[in-house]
């Protein structure tokens, strides 16, 4: 047996969930006790949902990079923990062994230092899928600065929402990234936010497209200069910071329901037990195995599992810098050949683009490797499912369907590869230690099997959400009081006769597009700086490869002359507002919308026309002005 506490059969898992509920604390001390801590903890676990207040390892003392990489010098040290495969195939791949991931974290480390970086201070990281990216991360666990990651496709201005939301002073950036034929100029993107964030102090810009970038005296310095800067100091080792268990390790934005993204907090050592422990028995990882995650580190799988999960199990974490269909649709299946991947994760959304490419990208590509198949953020649908499973894994790989959110911090409902049975279209059950259940409207719990409802858990786990940064109220009132002492997660979930659990989706306003979670209200916001918008409203509806694509209603003034070319000025506007992911897919001008008595709009009504439907729209009586869905129904846009 490779870890400790990898449940290796169907019995196994079944006795461990049930000793996990019944004692949770004996249960997650023992998974705690696999980690090095500096001084262990006082109390496994002290919480309420109603603040929500929730403490685990309470006055544990550790380092989470000494679990990521200290500790597995002594076994491991020259031992692939980071393989990089860039964007053009033909430049080289790069190998970082844990040897030197602890030189280069160490080293840039002291630069974070030398540049003012201090324990608790926030640093934003915006930059490509470079190697440089995760040694930046953990550079700032190791200091005990707390990073808050954004995703290279946010726009200036989402940018700017975080660095003012998170009082950042420090930046961490890239003059460009390479996404397949692209180059996208981060750096300029960063300095047109900066503009409007002054007490942002030092950008360390690292080279890696040598795009021209403007480089302001006084701020912004080269990656390169400090390191070498650091390196005429001596570059000192550095011990690694003492952390308490319940200090922030980082701050991650994410789309709720209503207006701006808000900073979920995650805490050093929860995260890091989670992390791992679901790492291990969902992918059932052996020591050895090359794992590929295709997510991107600027949202929380890249987090979670390319980078602190995979390198506190000592695991070989391969990163990728492109894109799945650049120079061709095979570049996923050349990856897994070239590197001999044993362990694939990646989005349903993904999967659909690849299916719709046929086999010819297949063709010639030594898959063999693979044993485990996974895939996150988003339902996956039957027919991408069997494609996966014949194509990909030929029908020798167990897919593992992995539920879980920003918020969780780690995979909530999952099956274990090969050890408790998938079935398609099923996230199946709870890991240990999750406690799901489902509730009606009014909270009231949903007994039995073969029903649905709203997805709760009624017990924190170790990566439980902690805080939204800055406003804990939010914190409360978006997951802890739907409904009283319980978590309630957006989804609406089906049971069913084996007690497997099926996601379907949100049931608030926040869409999944591509997997990437986007909320409606974000989108009109944007769509509404347009000049000439007067009102919009925006709803999802089933995308063939996006899972969800966006379909906004705009009310517009009366002086619209070209229909299509002001289509593309608000698809414009939401691309600079928000992200290019954001952009409305569908836009239909209209005179009205549908609205009750007290002027609430009536999504369920315009969810309805964007999914086709013209029937059976529901009860519209209680609308101000009925007239109005007819003309919406009209006008609708294929
Ligand atoms: C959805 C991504 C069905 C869900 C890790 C959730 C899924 C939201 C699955 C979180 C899955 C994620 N099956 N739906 N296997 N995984 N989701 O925060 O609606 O980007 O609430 O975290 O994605 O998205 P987030």
């Amino acid at each position: 047996m490779s870890y400790p506490f990898q449940i290796r059969s169907l019995d196994e898992y079944r006795s461990v969930y049930e000793q996990s509920i019944k004692e949770p604390k004996t249960f997650w001390a023992s998974v705690a006790a696999h980690f090095l801590w500096r001084k262990k903890w006082d109390k496994v676990l002290e919480w309420n949902f109603k603040q929500p207040d929730i403490q685990w390892f309470v006055n544990g003392k550790l380092n989470i990079t000494e679990n990521c990489i200290d500790r597995h010098l002594k076994d491991k040290g020259d031992q692939p923990a980071i393989i990089w495969e860039p964007n053009n195939p033909d430049e080289e791949k790069r190998v970082l062994t844990y040897n030197d991931l602890y030189f280069h974290v160490n080293r840039f480390a002291n630069v974070l230092r030398n540049n003012g970086v201090k324990k608790g201070d926030r640093v934003c990281i915006y930059m490509g899928m470079v190697p440089e990216l995760a040694i930046a991360i953990l550079a700032c666990a190791r200091i005990g600065a707390i990073h808050s990651v954004i995703f290279g496709g946010f726009s200036a201005h989402s940018i700017t929402d975080r660095l003012q939301d998170a009082k950042v002073e420090f930046v961490i950036t890239c003059d460009g990234a390479y996404r397949g034929n692209k180059d996208i100029p981060l750096k300029n993107i960063i300095d047109d936010s900066l503009e409007l964030c002054p007490f942002v102090k030092r950008v360390i810009v690292l080279e890696r497209t040598r795009t021209p970038v403007s480089m302001i005296k006084g701020r912004d310095v080269w990656w390169a200069d400090e390191i070498e800067k650091a390196e005429q100091n001596g570059n000192p080792e550095l011990p690694a910071e003492e952390m308490d268990a319940g200090d922030t390790l980082f701050i991650l934005y994410t789309s709720g329901s209503t207006g701006k993204p808000k900073g979920v907090v995650h805490t050093c050592a929860g995260y890091m037990v989670y992390t791992t422990y679901s790492f291990v028995n969902v992918f059932q990882y052996q020591p050895g195995d090359v794992f590929f995650c295709t997510a991107d580190i600027g949202w929380i799988t890249g987090h979670s599992y390319i980078v602190y999960g995979p390198l506190c199990a000592g695991a070989t974490s391969l990163m990728f810098e492109g894109i799945p269909t650049w120079p061709d649709a095979g570049r996923f299946w050349d990856i897994i050949d070239k590197h001999k991947v044993n362990v694939f994760y990646t989005a349903p959304t993904a999967i659909r683009s690849l299916m719709a490419q046929g086999l010819p990208p297949l063709a010639g590509k030594d898959l063999s490797s693979l044993k485990v198949l996974g895939t996150v953020g988003e339902p996956i649908n039957e027919e991408a499912w069997h494609w996966y499973d014949e194509h990909i894994g030929k029908k020798k790989c167990p897919i593992v369907d992995t539920w879980w959110q920003t918020e969780t911090g780690g995979i909530m409902i999952s099956n274990l590869a090969g050890i408790t049975p998938a079935k398609a279209g099923y996230a199946t059950l709870p890991l240990p230690g999750i406690q799901a259940m489902l509730v009606d409207e009014k909270g009231n719990e949903i007994h039995g099997n073969d029903v649905s409802g709203n997805l709760c858990i009624r017990f924190p786990w170790p990566s439980i959400i902690r805080t939204t940064y800055g406003d804990h109220e939010r914190c409360r009132i978006n997951y802890f009081a739907t409904y009283p002492d319980l978590y309630f997660t957006g989804d609406g979930c089906l049971r069913d006769a084996d007690g497997n659990y099926r996601i379907t989706g949100r049931v608030d306003d926040v869409l999944n597009v591509s997997g990437h979670r986007i909320g409606t209200a974000e989108v009109e916001n944007a769509i509404n700086m347009h000049t000439g918008v007067i009102e919009s409203a925006v709803v999802g509806y089933p995308h063939d490869l996006k899972g969800q694509g966006i379909y906004a209603y705009v009310i517009f003034d009366n002086t619209l002359h070209n229909h299509d070319l002001t289509r593309k000025d608000i698809a414009a506007t939401v691309s600079r507002i928000i992200g290019p992911i954001a952009k409305p897919d569908k836009i239909q001008f209209v005179n009205g919308l549908p609205k009750t008595r007290s002027g609430k709009i009536m999504r369920r009504i315009l969810r309805k026309i964007a999914e086709g439907e013209t029937n059976n729209l529901g009860d519209t009586t209680t609308l101000l002005d009925p007239a109005v869905v007819i003309e919406i129904k009209e006008g609708k846009i294929n």
